[in-house]
């Protein structure tokens, strides 16, 4: 029997969803706090400072994870850092569940963050690792998807608790994905070609047979060695070496774009979007809510289906061309509205609606998947934790920056300002991607360390 790379079996499919479960703690993270803060609030009397600690702690906490995650899981393994994360989540949750005090909490989420920090890049890197490269895009969105469906239980399970306010019970119901994610990566096998880089040949051909289910894995594992032959191990400076710097380049100009386009103004702020726009109503504006949480996960399963067949440049030009036409007619339509020209056939509520729902289904299409996927294949195995870890510092770090000043955004240049400033950034990406993102559909990790490594060359 020949080795087969692309060969799909039930087993690696199993890896995937495991690792891809670090997705559930990122998207549920990411949209518990906006139902539990206001009952926070109430607990601990919290000044208008505190209240942007309390929300943004996990973000910093993310940015310190993303930072130190990179030379840990070059070091330790992919496996044992998604481990690591696991546990660090699930004691960070167990912190701020039980926190007598408002520092405690913050302790408490700071390490939620740093797990969710370190999982946000290893799982699509773990996955990239082991996939095979016929549907390496699809295995890697899985954890897209689970960022998408983690939001969408925040919101239920905020809703479940609101009356109650029971707070504490929402940031508790973390631990069941922890523990999944705990349990199910203790069995999952290390990467391969993290085995190799560590010159661990025997290990690395056994969990290769396991996942490709055929006892011959001689290419990919020649490939493999080959790559690490060429690359040895990376530092700090190999990532200017003339092979990294345009994938170096790409990632990190991703990483901000993916954030300075707007999509967690929207995920965080969908109510106080809509009640700018005058949905006055409380329970509008959550169902609203709601509406483009179920529209993200349902559009990402469609990427998944596409990502391995169009690839990744046409979902990415297409995504980003949505997303900026949906932020002109969403600035378009408060300018009209402030100027006293709206209020004709339509609502701005039902302009901010359909624009908003057209906006996050564009993301869900490309820029939301395609960014993780992009840097988990794009670099060179020698450097490959380092390089992913700053692309995911740098798109925490912009959330960051875009989640804070969003409010005070609004107060300087208006809500048509701000909308239409997306809607430009949108336009920018859309020529980063054109001219830099090459396609990486069907390739092997190894043809895509080469393809760069040929450009990097002079003439190349
Ligand atoms: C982004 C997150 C965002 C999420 C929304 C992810 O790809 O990195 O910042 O909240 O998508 O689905």
């Amino acid at each position: 029997m020949t080795s087969e790379p692309g060969r799909v079996t039930g087993f690696v499919l199993v890896v995937a969803a495991i690792a891809a479960v670090a997705g559930i703690l990122f998207g549920f993270d990411t949209g518990v706090i906006s139902g539990a803060i206001l009952f926070i609030n109430e607990e601990f009397s919290l000044t208008s400072v505190m209240t942007e600690v309390a929300v943004s702690s996990v973000l910093m906490g993310a940015i310190l994870g993303a930072l130190f995650g990179g030379p840990l899981s070059d070091r330790v393994g992919r496996r044992t850092s998604i481990l690591a994360a696991s546990v660090i989540f699930i004691a960070g949750t167990l912190v701020v569940v039980l926190s007598p005090i408002f520092s405690i909490f913050i302790i408490g989420r700071i390490l939620i963050g740093i797990a969710i920090g370190v999982a946000s890049f290893v799982a699509p890197l773990y996955i990239s690792e082991i996939a095979p490269e016929s549907i390496r895009g699809a295995l890697v969105s899985l954890n897209q998807l689970l960022i998408t469906v983690g939001i969408l239980i925040a919101y239920g399970v905020n809703y479940s608790f609101a009356a109650a306010g029971n707070w504490r019970a929402m940031f508790l119901a973390g631990v069941i994905p922890g523990t999944v994610l705990l349990v199910g990566m203790f069995l999952m096998p290390r990467s391969p070609r993290w085995l190799m880089f560590m010159n661990r040949p025997a290990e690395a051909a056994t969990v290769l047979k396991k996942i490709r289910g055929t006892a011959d894995v001689s290419d990919e594992l020649g490939e493999i060695e080959k790559s690490v032959r060429t690359e040895g191990a990376g530092t700090l400076s190999d990532l200017v070496a003339p092979g990294v710097r345009l994938p170096l380049l790409l990632g990190l100009g991703l990483a901000v774009l993916q954030q300075a386009t707007g999509i967690n103004t929207v995920i965080y702020y969908a109510p106080t979007i809509f009640q700018f726009a005058g949905l006055a109503e409380a329970t509008a504006s959550i169902a609203a809510t709601v509406g483009i949480g179920v529209v993200n996960v349902l559009v990402t399963l469609i990427a998944i289906r596409l990502v391995d067949r169009a690839g990744r440049r046409p979902l990415l030009l297409w995504s980003l061309a949505g997303m900026g036409i949906a932020m002109l007619l969403l600035g378009a339509g408060f300018a009209l509205e402030n100027s006293g020209a709206g209020g004709a056939a339509v609502s701005l509520g039902q302009v901010t609606a359909v624009s908003l729902i057209i906006y996050v289904a564009a993301f869900a299409l490309g820029l939301g998947p395609i960014f993780w996927l992009l840097i988990a294949e794009i670099y060179p195995l020698s450097v490959r934790g380092l390089a992913m870890s700053l692309a995911t510092v740098t798109n925490w770090a912009a959330n960051f920056l875009i989640a804070a000043t969003f409010l005070s955004l609004v107060d300087l240049i208006g809500e048509s300002g701000v909308f239409l400033l997306y809607a430009v950034v949108a336009l920018l990406a859309w020529f980063f991607v054109f001219k830099l993102v090459p396609e990486t559909k069907g390739l092997s990790l190894e043809q895509i360390e080469a393809y760069f490594r040929s450009r990097g060359r002079p003439g190349g």
